[in-house]
């Protein structure tokens, strides 16, 4: 194990926040998948906690999902050092992770276990995780945008790379049974992304019920529910706010044009293959 600086850890090629450790990494290995579980995996910063709200109230409301007083506690992470062995809850179990394809449980391969994926727009990714940094605690808070920015294209970042996070998912996606979506999709027409996971996951929901999954997982209304919000953190784990803008195209105001041009370029070059459309910033071109 290399431990590479005081706020994450690297380990298997990965960069872990520290509240994990080596032996829990290396159980991921051996731990074993049911049918029923359904895994939500981001890179950070994608719309995790807002899919997590949403998996969470469509199966709340389909029945059988016991309480708990967070979605954390809920649906907790896979790869962060658990209050109680997870592997023990009840089906469905429902676990969120940020890993790549080759530090997953190998028995999800087998495609009965679902997965959401999520992913957001590189430039929008990138300014909601800066504003993230400069929040979490234990970690090193960013000497400027600039240097963040250098940091995150180097992969350098808790969760390693965003563009091999995005490759790796994408170029295994045959060998699992997994849902993609875009951020953007999701804040553009929230009812149809509430519609596609109900659907993906085998849950038949009323028009009445899906509206109302959608009005309560809003940003203004899920800002305001302690259960989704991530408020309940303590403050000394994170000074700022998970649910900070939640907007399509506000990297337009960190951004210079250099760094944006810059960022085109590396996804071009690492990424141009994959035909991914993103949508980029919501603001109708001028007319004539
Ligand atoms: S984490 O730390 O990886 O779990 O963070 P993650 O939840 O992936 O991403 C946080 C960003 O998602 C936005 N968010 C939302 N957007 C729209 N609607 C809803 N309901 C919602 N909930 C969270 C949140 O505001 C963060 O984006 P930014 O751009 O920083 O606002």
């Amino acid at each position: 194990m290399e431990k590479t600086t005081d706020y994450f850890l690297r380990y298997k090629n990965y960069n872990f926040d520290i509240h994990t450790t080596p032996e829990i990494i290396d159980s991921l290995q051996s731990f074993e998948i049911r049918d029923s579980d359904i895994f939500l995996v981001t890179y950070l910063k994608s719309g995790t906690i807002w899919t997590q709200n949403i998996i969470i109230s469509i199966l709340e409301q389909d029945g059988g999902l016991p309480a708990h007083p967070t979605n954390m506690r809920q649906m907790p992470w896979l790869e962060y050092k658990p209050k109680r062995d997870i592997s023990q809850r009840p089906s469905p179990r429902l676990l969120m992770s940020h890993l790549t394809p080759r530090l997953m449980p190998p028995g999800l391969k087998n495609k009965k276990a679902k997965i959401v994926y999520v992913m957001r727009n590189p430039k929008d990714n990138i300014v909601s995780y800066y504003h993230f940094c400069c929040a979490v605690a234990h970690w090193e808070t960013p000497k400027s945008f600039e240097d963040f920015l250098e940091q995150y294209l180097a992969g350098n970042v808790v969760g390693s790379s965003w563009f091999e996070h995005i490759r790796e998912w994408h170029d295994e996606r045959d060998q699992y049974n997994i849902l993609f979506l875009t951020y953007e999709d999701m804040v553009l027409d929230p009812k149809a992304a509430v519609t596609k996971i109900c659907s993906f996951l085998g849950r038949k929901l009323s028009e009445a019920g899906i509206d109302h999954i959608v009005e309560k997982t809003a940003f203004k209304n899920m800002k305001n529910d302690p259960k989704a919000n991530y408020q309940f953190l303590p403050k000394d784990f994170l000074k700022g706010q998970f649910m900070r803008k939640g907007k399509i195209g506000d990297w337009k105001n960190t951004f210079t044009v250099a760094q944006s041009e810059r960022c085109d370029q590396i996804f071009q070059e690492q990424l141009g293959d994959l035909a991914l459309k993103f949508i980029w910033d919501t603001e109708l071109p001028p007319q004539p």
